[in-house]
């Protein structure tokens, strides 16, 4: 709305995979759903900031009141998201593949009878994140999710500095959790004040909850 915390505000949420074409019919990619980037994205408009969404291949609508773009790549998604800046805040939810392929094959790669597979030869995207927590037009406030499987919290401290971040939520992503795909979440946000461990809940309740947060960290750089 017009009188909430984030009316006049602009924000820039990246979520869902990226697919990475090895030929026309594969692609390499991960079990990102979208479901916590598009949350977030429609409880920031909520809030009433003008929030644009860069969302890679995802089978969930498009979040209401939100200007939705979608992308494969995670090159595409860097062209969209710099195309899309400057913003107050972003939100970088995306779960980006970090390869691949050094080639893209124009027609689709046969197996030969009896013959070994050709290795697939990899080669690193851009960081999204990175390029723009770190770049010379970055948002005032930078959001960056961490999914691990292991040593969670460190991980996340060392990506809040790497990736010019001002909070690394980090989220355990391990099979058994669910997470990936799920509903819920357990999230620990990282600043450089500390460690602050929510409760697990949906990721609505997530979006909602982290959306009021980053309006009052937004509302607090204002402060003189
Ligand atoms: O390094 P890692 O992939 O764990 O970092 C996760 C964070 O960085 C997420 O916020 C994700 O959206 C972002 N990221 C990105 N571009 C990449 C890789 C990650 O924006 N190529």
């Amino acid at each position: 709305p017009a009188d909430g915390p984030l009316a006049g505000r602009t924000a820039l949420v990246t979520s869902g995979p990226t697919h990475e074409p090895i030929d026309p019919v594969r692609y390499i990619a991960n079990r990102s759903s979208g479901r916590q980037g598009h949350a977030i994205a429609a409880a920031l408009a909520r809030l009433g900031a003008a929030v644009r969404l860069v969302s890679g291949p995802v089978a969930i609508p498009d979040p209401p009141g939100v200007e939705t773009v979608h992308v494969e790549t995670a090159r595409e998604m860097l062209a969209a998201v710099e195309a899309r800046l400057p913003v107050d805040l972003a939100v970088f939810v995306a779960a980006v593949a970090d390869w691949r392929t050094e080639s893209q094959a124009p027609t689709k790669l046969k197996k030969r009878p009896g013959a070994e597979p050709e290795p697939l030869r990899l080669t690193l995207n851009p960081d999204i994140l990175k390029t723009v927590g770190t770049g010379s037009r970055r948002p005032r406030l930078v959001v960056g999710f961490a999914a691990e499987t292991a040593d969670l919290l460190a991980n996340a401290g060392v990506k809040l500095a790497a990736k010019g971040a001002d909070m690394i939520v980090a989220n355990d992503v391990s099979a058994e959790g669910g997470v990936m795909g799920g509903n819920a979440n357990t999230v620990h946000l990282v600043t450089a004040q500390g460690v602050e461990t929510w409760e697990t809940m949906a990721k609505d309740a997530v979006a909602e909850k982290l959306a009021q947060r980053l309006a009052a960290m937004l509302a607090d750089k204002d402060r003189p």
